[in-house]
């Protein structure tokens, strides 16, 4: 395995994951389980963020107490699905603020198409976090990253819920220190770009567009 490449470990993440795999699954279920994976994925990732302490006044006593340490934590979602990822994080982190980069691969080629993309000035200076349930072919993936490096950010990690080998190898191949946390490694992507098993098109599930 990849050593940048963090794939989580637990039960409630494997029964998660049945959800979002099973097709029968409806969009209001699916959506809240996106939330839910991405809040464990982002509890992951973010184990290493700074604190700095202040006092606190306890119904007890005064005290020195850690908190997290400025600038606030970026949240990088890819459009659209990426959205299902930011509603989860946001609720676990409520201070992060929101870029966001507008992708969309050409069905026959598999290559991204940019649309859209607006973070903050300080970028450079804030820890980001992209955002993408899905990694396939990787190429939506390297994609952002070169925009958020061309922005200046230095401090990235990638955040997915289910990965493909060869989207791994892709990042790997093009940006080998960027770590990589994700909910599932899966077995390959098919002739048509798709992860299998996968979930399917997960933007279509998320927004109910199917
Ligand atoms: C999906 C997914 C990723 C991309 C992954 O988006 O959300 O962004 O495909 O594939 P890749 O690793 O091969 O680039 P899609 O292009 O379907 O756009 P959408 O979110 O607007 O539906
Ligand atoms: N994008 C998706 O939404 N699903 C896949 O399986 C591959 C790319």
């Amino acid at each position: 395995m990849p050593h940048k490449l963090t794939v989580l470990d637990h039960p409630l993440v494997r029964h998660k994951l049945t959800v979002l795999r099973n097709r029968h699954t409806p969009v209001p279920i699916f959506r809240a389980t996106v939330q839910e994976l991405s809040m464990m994925v982002a509890y992951e990732a973010m184990r290493d963020l700074r604190l700095t302490s202040v006092r606190v006044e306890t119904p007890l006593e005064i005290t020195e107490a850690p908190t997290l340490e400025g600038p606030r934590p970026l949240l990088v979602p890819i459009l659209r699905a990426g959205l299902g990822m930011t509603e989860g994080i946001l609720k676990l982190i409520p201070d992060a603020d929101v870029g966001h980069i507008g992708l969309y691969r050409n069905e026959d080629t598999l290559e991204p198409v940019d649309y859209y993309f607006k973070v903050p000035a300080d970028a450079a200076d804030r820890r980001v976090f992209l955002l993408d349930p899905m990694l396939a072919t990787g190429g939506s993936a390297v994609h952002a990253i070169w925009h958020l490096e061309k922005a200046g950010v230095k401090h990235l990690k990638l955040l997915t819920l289910i990965a493909a080998p060869e989207g791994v190898a892709a990042v790997e191949r093009a940006y080998p220190d960027i770590p990589v946390f994700t909910a599932a490694l899966d077995r390959k992507l098919n002739d048509v770009g798709y992860i299998l098993p996968g979930l399917g098109d997960a933007g279509d599930r998320i927004f109910g567009t199917l």
